[in-house]
């Protein structure tokens, strides 16, 4: 059912932990599932050199979360701003469509990092127009269910 990747993700996250002093942290939550995931990014000169994650959550949520924190390392904040969660569900050769939504959750919470970000320092990014860091994340569930 779960990719090899997936499982490794699973198994093994990259980048567990929290970052002391991080320039963007954000948090998001699924309502219908209860799972939370926190993201910590460290920018530095619009480049993000250091990311770090915490997911209270399944299985799926864990491997999209250590999977996109691989995917922005490394990147500008806009490009990281770009990332979907169905690019993050790929790098991960797939996730079963019941599934789909659990990587939601890894796409906003890079989102709403940088969304925090943004606010502080009054910078404006097209990519975050309508993102609402509250909102109850599962409503961007793609249609993969229900
Ligand atoms: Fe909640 Fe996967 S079941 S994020």
């Amino acid at each position: 059912m779960y990719s090899e990747k997936v499982m490794d993700h699973f198994m093994n996250p990259r980048n567990v932990g929290e970052i002391e002093n991080a320039e963007a942290v954000g948090q998001v939550g699924n309502a219908k599932c209860g799972d939370i995931m926190k993201m910590y990014l460290k920018i530095d000169n619009d480049i993000i050199t250091d990311v770090k994650f915490k997911t209270f959550g399944c299985g799926s949520a864990i491997a999209t979360s250590s999977m996109a924190t691989e995917m922005i390392k490394g990147k500008t904040v806009k490009e990281a701003l770009k990332l979907t969660n169905k690019a993050v569900a790929e790098a991960l050769d797939g996730l079963p469509p019941v599934k789909m939504h659990c990587s939601v959750l890894a796409e906003q919470a890079v989102k709403a990092a940088i969304y925090n970000y943004a606010k502080e320092r009054n910078l404006v990014y097209e990519e975050l127009d309508g993102f609402d860091p509250d909102e109850d994340h599962d409503h961007h569930d793609h249609g993969e269910e229900e």
